[in-house]
């Protein structure tokens, strides 16, 4: 088996956290970093992630997220977040971007820019939002990946009022919306859930080879 195998056996969806133990400053950069380096269609990256280890504001949170208390007991509570004002201005921001980083010039870019600005044009709003929230969801996936690589513990988190998250977080008016949030910490010595065997359907019936 490679690590990477026992290492997705051995991560499951946190039901409770050890409170006494918090995250490193180290953990918690590589996590952020990790976000960072997130795929995303065109690269386009239409999204922000909130750390908050307040225990107000994680408290304040706790109503807000079904009363699940890993939002309190965790280490930190991740909010993903998705950006509803996003248009051809962020699209030239990010071609500068592109530009400044590669030592390209800008006119270089301006045919990419143009598919970039017609794929989005094509979109009515709700589809654009659609868009974004997948996008979202690829870097909770691959969040997940490192948080069980680096032995973090983590429960993936829909179930939250991401319009009271965007009360308590102040981003009313800012354009940016909560999606998804997921705590991370270190599992509580009694979470009976880490010792539940995974349910996954047999690897036939998910997966297809064509050779
Ligand atoms: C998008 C998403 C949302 C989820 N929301 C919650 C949640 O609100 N509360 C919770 O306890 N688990 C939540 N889960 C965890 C799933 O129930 C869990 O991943 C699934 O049962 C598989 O178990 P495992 O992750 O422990 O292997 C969520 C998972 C995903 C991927």
């Amino acid at each position: 088996m490679t690590q990477l195998i026992e290492k997705l056996n051995w991560r499951y969806a946190t039901k409770s956290f050890d409170s006494s133990k918090k995250l490193s400053d180290e953990q918690v950069n590589t996590l952020a970093e990790s976000l960072r380096l997130s795929a995303s269609s065109f690269g386009l990256q239409p999204w922000k992630f909130i750390f908050i280890s307040n225990d107000e504001t994680k408290k304040e949170l706790l109503a807000h997220s079904w009363n699940q208390g890993q939002v309190v007991d965790c280490s930190h509570q991740v909010v993903f977040c998705y950006n509803e004002n996003f248009n051809e201005d962020d699209v030239q921001k990010f071609l500068e971007d592109t530009a400044k980083t590669r030592g390209a010039p800008l006119e270089s870019l301006a045919g990419y820019g143009d598919v970039m600005k017609g794929f989005l044009s094509r979109m009515n709003s709700e589809q654009k939002i659609s868009w974004m929230k997948n996008q979202v969801y690829i870097a909770l996936g691959s969040f997940l990946v490192s948080c069980a690589d680096q032995a973090i513990d983590a429960c993936p988190m829909e179930g939250i009022i991401p319009a009271e998250y965007d009360k308590v977080l102040g981003l009313e008016g800012t354009g940016w919306k909560s999606l998804v949030a997921c705590p991370v910490g270190f599992r509580s010595a009694d979470d009976k859930y880490s010792e539940l065997a995974k349910v996954r359907f047999p690897m036939e019936d998910i997966v297809d080879f064509i050779k």
